[in-house]
């Protein structure tokens, strides 16, 4: 039977081509996450049992491709075969919800002498992001294939002079080393001795120059504590997972629960250092909480309206420790695994789609 791959419908939905998207999994599956936009029924049971009806009750156009999404891509497959029958033009993502989990969007946002592109991974959340100026890019935290960073610079007629990391990632591998070489661009990692590959190391207060921008390093330490945010020309603001729009990075990944309560400090200090910048400075942080839609619309925040919330939590670092610490969420699957890649610069051969599996949880709320 036909099928679609991923990169068709991701450009379908990015273009805004006429497509319908339908979602057949159990409602426990989309909870965890699903495609934005798409429209839900629960008929994964029924059509897996093979009831010819399964779908029967439902209203779909006939004037665009239906595209039907399951886990796998095999129940999608008898779903679509319904909905042909009563000539709706289905057709069933190859590999489902799992290969899902590398489909991107992009979002542009101009900054002063530099512009912007938000590089999102729509299913986990993960951003990274393209800044360029005068024709030299910096990327910073990619965790999609280098391709994709090298395509989107060369469509805009950028060379990707420097790779930078925010810190060493537990909820997906990092492609900032690939990238480098790919690009023969320098790699940039927050100065620690974890990673055992060549990189260019990156202090706290030392700068980066491109085109008529330039990047500042601010350590960041608490999430990790190599964590480091970049502020780009004095106005933006890349956190990584130090600060996100409505949460802050959690603390207590590769640590006892004395090193979490001393990271969780570590990371009040640090939090209270940002979020004394320019209420105006823009922040772009390094993940989002939900799907994030083909909208074009880039995720970021001014720092002021972040501080509303979060500045809130900062009264007293007595109480934030306890705050956060009561309100960890479970630990991210893989992590352990990941980390220890990012650590040693491996790429793993084949399928990396059940290594990233599962939402980002790299954030308290
Ligand atoms: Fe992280």
């Amino acid at each position: 039977m036909k099928q679609i791959d991923v990169e068709t419908l991701r450009r379908w939905l990015e273009d805004g081509s006429p497509v319908t998207v339908l979602d057949i999994r159990s409602p426990e599956d989309r909870a965890q996450w699903f495609i934005p936009g798409s429209i839900h029924v629960n008929a994964y049971a029924a059509l897996k049992a093979g009831a010819p009806d399964a779908l029967s009750g439902i209203a779909l156009p006939m004037d665009r491709p239906v595209v039907t999404i399951c886990n796998a891509g095999k129940v999608s497959q008898v779903a679509a075969e319904q909905l042909l029958e009563r000539g709706v033009q289905a057709v069933p993502l190859a590999g489902g919800m799992k290969s899902w989990s590398l489909a991107w969007n992009t979002a542009g946002i101009a900054q002063g002498n530099a512009a912007v592109v938000q590089v999102r991974r729509t299913g986990k959340g993960c951003l990274s992001y393209i800044i360029a100026s005068q024709s030299e890019a910096a990327v910073l935290d990619p965790s999609l294939d280098p391709a994709v960073y090298l395509a989107l610079a060369n469509e805009r007629g950028w060379a990707i002079r420097h790779v930078l990391d925010t810190h060493v990632h537990a909820d997906h591998l990092s492609r900032s080393r690939a990238l480098a070489e790919a690009a023969g661009a320098v790699l940039f990692l927050p100065a620690q001795n974890r990673v055992r590959f060549p990189f260019t190391p990156i202090d706290d207060g030392q700068t980066i120059e491109f085109g008529a921008s330039s990047i500042r390093a601010i350590a960041a330490p608490g999430h990790t504590m190599e964590s480091t945010c970049y502020y780009l020309d004095g106005r933006a603001l890349f956190t990584g997972d130090t600060l996100f729009i409505s949460g802050v990075g959690r603390p207590d990944l590769h640590a006892s629960p004395d090193e979490a309560a001393e990271r969780t400090r570590v990371l009040y200090r640090s939090l209270r250092r940002l979020l004394g910048l320019p209420a105006d400075t823009l922040v772009f942080p390094g993940h989002a909480s939900q799907p994030i839609p083909f909208d074009r619309k880039p995720i970021c925040e001014r720092l002021g309206a972040i501080s509303t919330h979060i500045g809130s939590w900062l009264h007293s670092e007595k109480e934030f420790v306890a705050a956060i610490l009561d309100r960890i969420p479970p630990t991210p699957p893989n992590y352990v695994r990941i980390v220890e890649l990012n650590e040693s610069g491996q790429t793993p051969e084949g399928d990396l789609t059940d290594l990233e599996a599962g939402a980002n949880r790299c954030a308290v709320s």
